[in-house]
């Protein structure tokens, strides 16, 4: 590895070219040499705004590039299985946005692949293992300082959603997060998903199961509710409560200061999308990142493996079935 990780980052939508400009302004150590997106031009408007950065059309050519150190992966779910396999046929570290796959055979067939190379190169992006208030949850919960856990709920709203999010999307792509940060808070599986659907929203489009009402039960026992409601034509809220034996902690209030004026008061502001809410928590996790596959770790300590992703795959797949069946459905996983 040269001095700086040299990177290519494929798929430059909304998400990607957040990750080129962080890369390329923000993150210390770290330059991005390559631009990949199925949309050509795309690629090149991107490419346009970084000096050392060139083009390549083809994800395998991007990945095999000689003067590209490591992947970052941001183009659509679907795509991620091809595009992570090259990256372990090259042995190149990878952080792939989330979710790790959009279907459980590819995640393990991604994670076989993987433990073949006999190191681990792929770190998935669940960024909010790295967002100042999950991680004093964390610290909270390790230490024992509101005793056992008991139940979790957590809130999932956003403003308005993709156009080519569907029913199973919201599942994928939303629910996904309270998926891992149950996985990761509680430190342990999720066995089974019973998915509720509530009176769908009037405002959103026809078809659209949406809100949904999740319910997980963990190994333990444990129960954690997720309302996912991803056209609330409101602001992007990520509420999360853990309830323990000695006492409760919520994070994600979005309490900042209390303002006055001629509209009246007001707490806070709203995040008005992800970028806004976690911003801080992306440019963590890119940064340790860069910072662990230059010590030559393949990925950083904290971040979710593939593993996590396969699992948190395993539980979606449970809760899309649930959402179309009504039923609880035990959540089938392999062991690590
Ligand atoms: N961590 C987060 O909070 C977060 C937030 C948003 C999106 N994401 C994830 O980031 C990824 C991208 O989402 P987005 O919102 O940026 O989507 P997007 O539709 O805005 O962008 C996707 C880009 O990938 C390109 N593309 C499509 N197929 C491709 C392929 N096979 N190879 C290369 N490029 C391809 C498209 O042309 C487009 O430019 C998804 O996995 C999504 O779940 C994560």
């Amino acid at each position: 590895v040269s001095q700086q990780l040299r990177v290519a980052v494929i798929g430059v939508g909304a998400m990607g070219a957040d990750h080129v400009a962080r890369l390329s302004t923000r993150i210390r150590g770290a330059c991005v040499a390559v631009v990949c997106d199925a949309a050509p031009d795309r690629a090149r408007q991107i490419a346009a705004g970084v000096p050392e950065a060139r083009v390549i059309d083809d994800p395998d050519a991007a990945v095999a590039a000689a003067d590209v150190d490591a992947v970052l992966v941001a183009s659509p779910g679907p795509a991620h299985e091809a595009q992570l396999l090259a990256c372990l046929d090259h042995g190149k570290p990878v952080l792939c946005e989330k979710p790790l796959t959009t279907d459980v055979a590819a995640a393990a067939r991604v994670l076989r692949r993987e433990a073949e190379t006999g190191r681990r190169l792929i770190q998935v992006g669940f960024m909010r293992r790295y967002d100042r208030e999950y991680v004093e949850l964390k610290q909270l919960l390790d230490a024992g300082e509101l005793g056992a856990p008991l139940v979790m709920h957590c809130v999932h709203r956003n403003p308005s959603a993709p156009p080519h999010f569907d029913s199973t999307t919201i599942v994928d792509d939303s629910l996904v997060h309270e998926v891992d940060a149950t996985r990761y808070l509680l430190g342990e599986e999720i066995r089974a998903v019973t998915m509720f659907r509530p009176t769908p929203n009037p405002r959103a489009r026809a078809s659209l199961q949406d809100p949904q009402f999740a319910v997980f039960e963990t190994d333990s026992g444990r129960i954690v509710d997720v309302e996912v409601f991803v056209t609330s034509g409101v602001g992007y809220y990520v509420r999360t409560e853990v309830v323990g034996e000695l006492g409760s902690a919520t994070i994600g209030l979005d309490v900042g200061p209390v303002r006055v004026g001629a509209a009246g008061s007001q707490f806070g502001v709203l995040s008005p999308d992800y970028l806004a809410r976690f911003g801080p928590a992306y440019d963590t996790e890119v940064q340790r990142w860069v910072d662990a596959v230059r010590r030559g770790s393949g990925v950083d300590e904290i971040a979710a493996t593939a593993y996590d992703g396969y699992a948190a795959g395993a539980v979606c797949a449970a809760a899309v079935t649930s959402l179309r069946t009504g039923l609880r459905v035990p959540v089938a996983l392999a062991a690590p």
